[in-house]
C-alpha cells in the first residue's frame, strides 16, 4: 500500500455525533453538536470530551459541571446540523423549542427524541491553549426500551435507530450513504 503524509486531519476516521445539553443562566435548555467524544477507563467506564474555542455549551458546563450527551440519529440530523452551525448566544437558537425532559440523576436537559442519553458530571477540566478536555463520570445512561429491553440483534437495533457518523466534513448514514456536507441538512428544518 503506497501512502501520503498529511497535516493533522481526521478524514476517513468516522466519528459518532452527540448533542450536548446544558441549562443556561435563565434555566433554558441549550444544545450544541459535538463529535470529539470518546471513552476512558478508571475502574469504570467514563467519557472524555473536547470543546474548542468559546461557546455557550462550554460556558454552561463550567458553571454547572454537568451536561447530557444525546446520540444523533438520522431523524435528528436536520436539527443537529442547525444546532452545530448556530451559536448558542444567537437569537435564532434561543427561539428554538426542543422537546426535553429532566435527567433522572443529574439536573441536565435530556433530548426526548434521542434514543441514548448520557448524564455526565465533569470530574476534571484540562485546559488547552484554545480548547479544553473534560473528563467525566457517567452518572446515568438512558436508553430507549427498544434497545435496553427489546428483542433483536445489535445489528437490527442499530439499523432501527440509525446513528449518524461524520468525517470529511460530511454526514453518513449507519449504512454508509452520504447525508450531506456540514450545513446542508439544516435546510430541511427550515421547510418542516
Ligand atoms: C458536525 C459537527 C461536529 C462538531 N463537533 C464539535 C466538537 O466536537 N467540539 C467543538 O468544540 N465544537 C464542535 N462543533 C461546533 C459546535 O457545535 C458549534 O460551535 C455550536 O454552535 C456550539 O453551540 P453552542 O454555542 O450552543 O455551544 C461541531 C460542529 C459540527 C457541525
Amino acid at each position: 500500500m503506497s501512502k501520503t503524509s498529511l497535516a493533522p486531519t481526521n478524514d476517513f476516521c468516522p466519528q459518532t455525533l452527540f448533542l450536548y445539553g446544558t441549562y443556561d443562566d435563565e434555566g433554558k435548555p441549550n444544545f450544541g453538536l459535538f463529535c470529539w467524544f470518546s471513552y476512558t477507563w478508571n475502574g469504570e467506564l467514563g467519557v472524555m470530551a473536547c470543546i474548542g474555542g468559546s461557546k455557550l455549551t462550554r460556558e454552561n458546563i463550567h458553571k454547572r459541571k454537568v451536561f447530557s450527551a444525546n446520540l444523533v440519529t438520522e431523524d435528528l440530523l436536520p436539527l443537529a446540523d442547525f444546532l452545530g452551525n448556530t451559536a448558542g448566544h444567537s437569537p435564532e437558537k434561543a427561539r428554538l423549542d426542543i422537546k426535553t425532559e429532566e435527567g433522572r440523576v443529574l439536573p441536565v436537559p435530556v433530548l426526548t427524541a434521542s434514543p441514548v442519553n448520557y448524564e455526565l458530571e465533569v470530574m476534571q477540566f484540562i485546559p488547552l491553549h484554545d480548547g479544553e478536555v473534560m473528563l467525566c463520570k457517567i452518572r446515568n445512561i438512558l436508553q430507549d426500551d427498544a434497545l435496553a429491553k427489546g428483542t433483536g440483534s445489535a445489528a437490527e437495533k442499530l439499523a432501527a435507530i440509525a446513528p449518524v457518523h461524520t468525517t470529511c466534513q460530511t454526514y453518513f448514514s449507519w449504512s454508509g450513504t452520504a447525508l450531506g456536507t456540514w450545513g446542508e441538512p439544516m435546510a430541511k428544518l427550515a421547510k418542516e
